[in-house]
C-alpha cells in the first residue's frame, strides 16, 4: 500500500532501537504467526504458550482475530479486501512489538498464501515464524466452539472460511501442529520447544 500523507518526517533512526530493547528485556523478539481454520485451536495454543514463556521470563503479547476485530479493526469484515487490510494492520502492529523486543503470538485465520505473504513482507522473513494449526474442516465443524459453523451452514454467515471462502494451507511452515492428533498441552509443548531457542539470548 502506498503512503497517502506527504510532508512526513519519520524518526525511526533517532528512537531507541530493537537491539537496546531486546537487551533490556534479555530476550529476542519474534512474531509467532499461527494460521488455521476458525476453531482449529490457535487461541488455545497461544494462551498456553504465553503462560509457558512467561514462566521462562519472556515477555509476550497475544494478538487474536476476535479481539483485534473489536478494536483497531472494528471497521473490517470478511471480504477478501477487508481480510487483507486486517492482516496488513496486524502485521504493522506486530512490527511495533517486534521493535520493542516483545514476542507476539498471533492467532489469525489469515486464510490465503497471499495474505500471509503480505504479513511476512511487513514483518521480515527472519522474524516471521509461521505455524500451521491444522485441523480439518470436518473436525472444526464437529467442535463448533463458537456455533459459527452451524450459522454458516444455515446461511447466516457469508464468506465463511473453508465453506464459501478459501483456506490455503501453508506450503512450508516453520511448524505444523495437528490438533486432532494431540492434546492442547502436547500442542503447547511442541510449539514452545520449537520457538524457545529463537527467543533466548546468551
Ligand atoms: S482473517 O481471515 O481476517 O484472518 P480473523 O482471524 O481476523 O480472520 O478472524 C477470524 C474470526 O472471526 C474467527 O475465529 C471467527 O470467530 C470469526 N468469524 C466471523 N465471521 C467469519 C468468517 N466469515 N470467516 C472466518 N471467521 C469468521
Amino acid at each position: 500500500m502506498t503512503t497517502k500523507a506527504t510532508n512526513i518526517h519519520p524518526v525511526f533512526d533517532r528512537i531507541l532501537g530493537r537491539d537496546e530493547k531486546q537487551k533490556f528485556l534479555n530476550q529476542s523478539s519474534r512474531v509467532i504467526w499461527m494460521t488455521g481454520l476458525s476453531g482449529s485451536g490457535k487461541t488455545t495454543i497461544a494462551i498456553g504458550v504465553e503462560k509457558e514463556l512467561q514462566k521462562r521470563g519472556i515477555l509476550t503479547q497475544i494478538l487474536d482475530g476476535d479481539n483485534i476485530r473489536t478494536g483497531i479493526n472494528k471497521n473490517l469484515g470478511f471480504s477478501e479486501e477487508d481480510r487483507s487490510e486486517n492482516i496488513r494492520r496486524i502485521a504493522e502492529v506486530s512490527k511495533l512489538f517486534l521493535n520493542c523486543g516483545i514476542v507476539t503470538i498471533n492467532c489469525f485465520v489469515s486464510p490465503t498464501i497471499n495474505i500471509r505473504k503480505i504479513a511476512k513482507e511487513i514483518i521480515g522473513e527472519d522474524d516471521f515464524l509461521e505455524i500451521y494449526v491444522n485441523a480439518s474442516f470436518k473436525v472444526c465443524e464437529e467442535r463448533d466452539v463458537k456455533g459459527l459453523y452451524k450459522k454458516a451452514r444455515n446461511g447466516e454467515i457469508k464468506n465463511f472460511t473453508g465453506l464459501d471462502a478459501p483456506f490455503e494451507a501453508p506450503e512450508n511452515p516453520f511448524l505444523e501442529i495437528k490438533t486432532s492428533d494431540m492434546t492442547a498441552e502436547e500442542s503447547v509443548e511442541k510449539v514452545v520447544n520449537a520457538i524457545l531457542p529463537q527467543l533466548t539470548r546468551e
